[in-house]
């Protein structure tokens, strides 16, 4: 596993209202989480303000995209200088519902997270394969190409988070099994050891996320390679993740 301390993301997605946030937001405040772990928080633009402003401050909080360039003519995009204006510390990059729906490439998602890093934000860049890819053999490629995209711009990985997400377990209640994950997560492992150095092999937390709850987190945090989670459906529920967040 990771030197690093054990990281839980909870990814809220398109979800929410100004009413539901500021419920979720009292029940993490009021939630008891282990100290040895680290917690963020993503909710869409519109409420980070609030979040950033009201959730206590044992949890850090995360946009869940970002512009590939600078402030200006870019309508509709928020770039990551004005996230960190905001006091924005990390962003989420390359989710698998922004590559399908959106057509993000792996070029396109490392350039924005080289972009973030350069100003000042902390990445966590999701990778994962289809239920096809994985069932035709293509699964490690699939791979490959997109911890690629992220190592062929990033020069430092101090800052980054790698999230394996194999699609066919996001919003299916179809989780993998820890022997998947682990596997997984040992290939990614020794991928930074031989393509990108033994130090951030060792360093780089490599979280699990797809279909986590408070029922399978424990089994899943107790493989070596597994140094965390990125929670979408759980996260919306304070009790639950708060259970995630102290699976180990
Ligand atoms: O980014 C987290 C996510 O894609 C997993 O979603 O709802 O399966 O936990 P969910």
């Amino acid at each position: 596993g990771s030197t690093g301390k054990f990281f839980v993301g909870g990814n809220w997605k398109a979800n929410g209202t100004k009413e539901s946030v500021s419920k979720l937001v009292s029940g993490l405040n009021s939630a008891e989480i282990t100290s040895d772990v680290e917690v963020i928080v993503a909710p869409i633009f519109l409420h980070l303000p609030y979040v950033v402003d009201h959730i206590d401050s044992r949890y850090q909080v995360s946009a869940q995209n970002c512009w590939v360039g600078r402030a200006g003519a870019y309508t509709g995009e928020i770039a990551p200088e004005q996230l960190a204006d905001m006091s924005i510390p990390w962003v989420i990059l390359g989710h698998s519902e922004r590559r399908s729906l959106l057509k993000e490439s792996n070029d396109f998602v490392g350039a924005k997270a080289a972009n973030a890093l350069a100003h000042g934000l902390k990445v966590i860049a999701c990778i994962g394969e289809t239920l096809e890819q994985r069932e035709s053999g293509q699964m490690y490629d699939v791979l490959e190409g997109q911890l690629k995209g992220v190592a062929d711009s990033v020069s430092s990985w101090e800052d980054v988070v790698v999230a394996y997400e194999p699609v066919w377990a996001i919003g299916t209640g179809k989780v993998a099994t820890p022997e998947q994950a682990q596997e997984v997560h040992a290939y990614i492992r020794k991928w930074l050891g031989d393509k990108v150095s033994q130090d951030v092999s060792s360093a780089t937390r490599i979280i699990y996320g797809g279909s986590v709850n408070d029922q399978n987190a424990a089994e899943l945090a107790n493989k070596e390679d597994v140094d965390g989670f990125l929670v979408g459906g759980a996260s919306l529920k304070a009790d639950a993740f708060a259970t995630i967040c102290n699976a180990r």
